[in-house]
């Protein structure tokens, strides 16, 4: 027979993301509409190992919606690989009573949790929480949104330097794996040039194509780089090249770092990740684990964990193809 859930804990892990807040309020929120006790883990994974938990209920989690960050703090744990680590974990779930675990986080959180509900099988369902949006099963993960927004904003004012000074600006935003944030915030932007690690624009292409722009009448420019792209060592080593070789241009480097993870959710991302911790929960009730929600063509999924982490979410080739045809 099932067992039946009587208690859930809710932890965030891994980089924050703007929106986390708002799962976490629904998480909550859905457990007190079921009637199901729930608490928080500060500090994910290291917080749940040092025993970091706290009693919740649907009053602790008002105002937060609208909130970056995480309210339960997260932390890349690393006594969370020993198995030693685990056990601690596991001892505190029991001694806690709690019959299933909400994590929100990415890739690395839920390898980790994969793993425990190999050595456990402990109740676990994962949702996505990165601004990456580099997780398999699920069309956007929480905090993409805003972190694109951030992005766009931050180069429409890098914009009227670059065309105030006549100056082409090398500007590298996050995903150390992935280009989602490059290309769709750089063709929301309107960069000149997108360099993300999926696509290997060789770097006499991208000389090319700047020589070409000038050419053309373009004074000014924008080329963004995703952390992870590999066509030069790093953005300061990329642009000296295009710089030596290209001495006509007046290049200039801004790393935007984490401030793209920062700020207020936006509208979407809070939505989705209101509708993801509804779910979260619901599978958990329903006896489910190991399973990740996603949301996939605006409805709800659900995509075992080793998939998640084990797939790739792909870049749409659609969207790589607008990005060429807008810098001709
Ligand atoms: O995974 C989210 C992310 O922001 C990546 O884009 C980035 O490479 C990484 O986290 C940075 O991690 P940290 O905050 O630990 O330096």
């Amino acid at each position: 027979m099932e067992k039946i859930i009587k208690k859930i804990a809710v932890m965030t892990s891994g980089g924050d993301a703007p929106g986390m807040n708002a799962a976490i309020r629904s998480v909550i929120r859905a457990a007190s509409y079921y009637k199901i006790e729930s608490l928080g883990i500060y500090r994910g994974y290291q917080g749940l190992i040092e025993g970091d938990i706290v009693k919740m209920d649907a009053r602790s989690v008002h105002h937060i919606i609208h909130k970056g960050g995480t309210i339960l703090k997260t932390a890349r744990s690393d006594d969370f690989r020993t198995k030693e680590g685990r056990k601690k974990a596991y001892d505190n779930l029991i001694e806690h009573e709690i019959d299933g675990l909400v994590i929100i986080g990415g890739d690395g959180s839920f390898t980790g949790g994969m793993i425990f509900n190999e050595e456990y099988n402990f109740p676990i369902i994962g949702i996505p929480g990165t601004i990456d949006n580099d997780i398999y099963g699920t069309d956007f993960t929480i905090g993409y949104d805003t972190a694109l927004n951030t992005v766009v904003e931050v180069i429409d004012k890098i914009r009227d330097t670059a065309s105030s000074h006549n100056r082409l600006f090398f500007i590298e935003v996050m995903g150390r794996d992935s280009g989602f944030i490059a290309l769709n915030a750089g063709i929301g932007a309107g960069a000149e040039e997108i360099l993300i690690p999926e696509e290997d624009l060789a770097i006499e292409r991208l000389l090319v194509s700047l020589e070409n722009s000038r050419r053309s009448g373009k004074t000014s420019s924008i080329v963004v780089v995703a952390e992870g792209d590999k066509t030069g060592e790093n953005v300061f080593e990329l642009a000296a090249y295009v710089e030596k070789h290209l001495p006509q241009y007046d290049v200039k480097v801004s790393i935007l770092g984490h401030m793209q993870r920062g700020g207020s959710p936006s509208c979407f991302d809070r939505v989705m990740a209101s509708r993801m911790g509804v779910k979260a929960v619901e599978l958990l009730i329903d006896g489910k684990t190991n399973l990740m929600v996603g949301i996939r063509n605006n409805k709800m999924d659900t995509t075992e964990l080793e998939r998640a982490i084990k797939e790739h979410h792909n870049i749409n080739s659609e969207i790589l193809r607008i990005s060429d045809i807008m810098s001709v």
